[in-house]
């Protein structure tokens, strides 16, 4: 008898296994992170064969160190970063080029040249977000044009794409050996390629980025009874486990976070920051900047549908304090040095490293600090770094709230920078809104774990995930409403300094 499920996290800075049992709890785990390659500005690259290998040792450590067998998982489920492109050659296995990550703005004109010629509306109404360097099409793209040979092999069918959900499900399933060549609904809808209503990959899109439909992976439910294989047995988990879950990291929380009711919502506050809500099974379309996106679907019931609000950089802001700025030895230093002093000292910093995404998706805006004075030290810096996090999803929350007409009442949230309780404060008193954080906060890997259990089941249905969500903390608005609006009034002009900054 199975006792445990097993999920694989791989994210943009680190990859991890975690096992959970029945209620939901962890019972092992491991991590490791991989380089990020930054060959030139702008540009951030991973290697998939370093992204295999360390996925391969997280998986041998946490079962290892716990004593559990390939039979004593009922399945495993996958989560990932999305967007991140892997192209590989399914003969040898080899990658023609590194991951280009989500981050990576290189197709930053062909973004700007579709918007231009008018096929942003085509592939807002088709895909339901628009032309930006964050999704996977411009990437593939490149590769087809930039990698000699990629192109002859992509349409004679032997280069396939991925993201890494889909690079790793292969390579556990057996490689250039067979393995399979799957994505789910939620990470195709990330690629700008497929059709939103259809869930299929849609040739009008296909056309646009000149993308061969032969070097595209099935598209399959995010909870899958069917199986979308078995860990080979002679992989890192030494034996057959069924792989039944697949989805995006961010849906992968709200999953975790068991947010199955329209309506609810969650925030993510990882390398980057995302803001999702639930509208049911129906296909709500942004006009306010943000994505329209598939939230999961389980097995053959329709598929449950977003609203996003992805902000590129939040805990990768705190990260720059500490290696660039190198104001921090480590992230938890960022919470006592802004708690040294009472408030930022009239600085905002606006971290557009990649452009700013939602809502405002312009891939000309650079990063900016302002309102500098004599004054104002490290501290004041780090405190705006937190307030930056959390004005960010203000705007994203008003934009949602325009979309949806939802008022948010409790923000749920859940990833690394919520271990900083004075930013989740912060957060509380920005948005007017309560902020609550749950007992397990490797959300990401428990959904992933909930989607594979749900199909072989492990566990019956969302209801019963319901009863494993329990609050740890809650943060209460303690700010006025005069102060608070007075701040993201100056914020909105720290934004309005960034844009136009590159040609
Ligand atoms: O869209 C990018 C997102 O999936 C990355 O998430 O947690 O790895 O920053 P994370």
């Amino acid at each position: 008898m199975a006792d445990f499920v097993a999920a694989i996290d791989q994210g943009t800075t680190s990859t991890r296994c975690m096992l959970f049992d029945a209620s939901g709890k962890e019972v092992g785990k491991h991590q490791l992170e991989h380089q990020q390659i930054m060959p030139q500005a702008g540009w951030v690259e991973h290697n998939p064969v370093e992204i295999w290998e360390r996925t391969s040792a997280v998986v041998q450590t946490a079962i290892n160190a716990k004593g559990i067998a390939a039979s004593d998982l009922a399945a495993l489920g996958i989560t990932n970063q999305r967007e991140t492109t892997v192209v590989w050659n399914r003969r040898t296995g080899r990658p023609y080029y590194n991951a280009i990550v989500w981050q990576d703005t290189r197709t930053d004109k062909t973004a700007a040249a579709l918007e231009r010629d008018g096929s942003g509306d085509l592939i807002r109404q088709l895909a339901g977000i628009p032309p930006a360097t964050y999704f996977s099409a411009g990437k593939i793209q490149w590769i087809l044009q930039n990698v000699p040979g990629a192109r002859a092999d992509a349409e004679s069918g032997e280069a396939l794409f991925g993201n890494t959900d889909t690079w790793l499900l292969w390579n556990l399933t057996g490689g250039h050996r067979g393995g399979v060549h799957i994505t789910d609904v939620t990470n195709a809808s990330r690629t700008m390629l497929m059709n939103l209503e259809t869930l299929d990959w849609d040739d009008r899109l296909l056309a646009l980025f000149d993308i061969p439909r032969s070097m595209l992976p099935e598209i399959r439910p995010s909870s899958d009874p069917n199986l979308y294989g078995q860990t080979l047995e002679a992989g890192p988990f030494d034996g057959a486990v069924p792989i039944s879950g697949d989805l995006g990291d961010q849906h992968a929380a709200m999953v975790g976070q068991v947010c199955f009711a329209p309506g609810e919502a969650k925030n993510t506050y990882g390398t980057g920051n995302f803001l999702l809500l639930n509208t049911g099974t129906e296909l709500v379309r942004s006009n306010n900047g943000l994505l329209s996106t598939v939230c999961y679907q389980f097995g053959s019931a329709p598929p449950v549908y977003a609203l996003e609000g992805s902000i590129a950089v939040t805990g990768s802001a705190i990260q720059w304090l500490r290696d660039q700025l190198k104001i921090i030895g480590g992230a938890a230093e960022s919470e006592a040095l802004a708690r040294s002093v009472p408030d930022s000292g009239g600085v905002y910093f606006v971290p557009a490293f990649s452009g700013l995404f939602a809502p405002y998706w312009r891939s000309d805006a650079r990063g900016a600090i302002v309102g500098l004075s004599r004054f104002n030290t490290n501290a004041h810096i780090a405190r705006a770094t937190l307030e930056a996090i959390c004005y960010q999803s203000r705007d994203v929350v008003e934009a949602m709230e325009k979309d949806s007409g939802v008022h948010l009442e409790v923000l749920k949230v859940d990833g690394g920078v919520t271990a900083n309780a004075l930013c989740m404060q912060i957060q509380a008193d920005i948005l007017g809104v309560e902020v609550s954080k749950p007992v397990v906060a490797e959300t990401t890997a428990l959904g992933a774990a909930y989607a594979a259990g749900l199909a072989v089941g492990f566990w019956r249905d969302p209801d019963e995930l319901r009863q494993n969500w329990h609050e740890e903390r809650r943060w209460r608005p303690q700010t006025t409403e005069a102060d608070r609006e007075q701040g993201y009034a100056q914020w909105k002009k720290a934004v309005a300094r960034t844009l136009d900054w590159v040609d």
